[in-house]
């Protein structure tokens, strides 16, 4: 196989977001410090957004990975969902047992589930991954979510990744709101050239090519 050939334990490039093959380039290590600091503190929505391919999945898995045990994650990435379906998915994701048969039920247990882990001195985020096909209705939903508080603290953090367009639907008029709750919100860019080698280098690295001359220079400008 080629990967005997070539040296290689596994397949360097192989489609999954793994976050064992994170390359961090330095934006991409700030948006993973602006992403940690908006979890772990109550921020309101964050914003991450980049062009297709740019690692935005990675960095959230990356990101889920280190994660203490005080802290709750669902992760969303169907965004053709309707709200209900979302709700449905994101109770099962955070294990909420007997969440009720109707959406106004979902949303007690939801919000009781959420109290319960703020007295605990525990945190809840809601990744939503792909936001950019929400639909505005759907978007304007997860808003409401934000309301889930007490009077000191938002009892959830919500974290909307997506492309481009995302940026594009808040800005909307029919978004205004939830365009304000925003309060931090960055992207990450396609990667230079130098950063392009050296994320080839460092995957071949990690898949264990200890000869890293199997991609020509010429290749890599290719
Ligand atoms: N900084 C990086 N380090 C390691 N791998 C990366 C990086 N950026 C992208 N990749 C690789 O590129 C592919 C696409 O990355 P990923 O799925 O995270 O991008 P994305 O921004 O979520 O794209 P999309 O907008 O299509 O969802 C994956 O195979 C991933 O491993
Ligand atoms: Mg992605």
């Amino acid at each position: 196989m080629y990967l005997d050939f070539y040296g290689l334990r596994e397949k360097p490039f192989s489609a999954t977001p793994d976050p064992k093959f994170l390359y961090l380039t330095r934006r991409h290590r700030d948006a993973l410090a602006q992403l940690t600091y908006g979890v772990q503190n109550d921020v309101g929505f964050v914003l991450l957004t980049g062009e297709v391919g740019t690692g935005k999945t990675t960095l959230l898995r990356t990101l889920l990975s280190r994660l203490d045990g005080a802290t709750a994650a669902a992760f969303v990435f169907n965004s053709t969902l309707s709200f209900d379906g979302l709700l449905e998915y994101i109770l099962e994701d955070f294990g909420i047992a007997k969440a009720g048969d109707t959406p106004a039920q979902r949303l007690v247990a939801l919000n009781n589930f959420l109290i319960e882990r703020h007295r605990a001195g525990q945190r809840t985020i809601l990744i939503l991954d792909e936001a950019q096909n929400l639909t505005l209705e759907t978007l304007e939903q997860i808003r409401l979510l934000s309301n889930f508080e007490t009077p000191t603290a938002k009892l959830l953090q919500i974290l909307l990744v997506g492309q481009p367009e995302l940026r594009t639907k808040l800005r909307l008029p029919a978004m205004r709101q939830l365009q304000q709750r925003i309060t931090l919100r960055f992207s990450i860019g396609p990667l230079s050239p130098e950063e392009t080698r050296e994320y080839i280098y460092a995957r071949l690295r990690i898949a264990g090519a200890r000869d890293l001359g199997i991609f020509t220079p010429r290749a890599i400008h290719r």
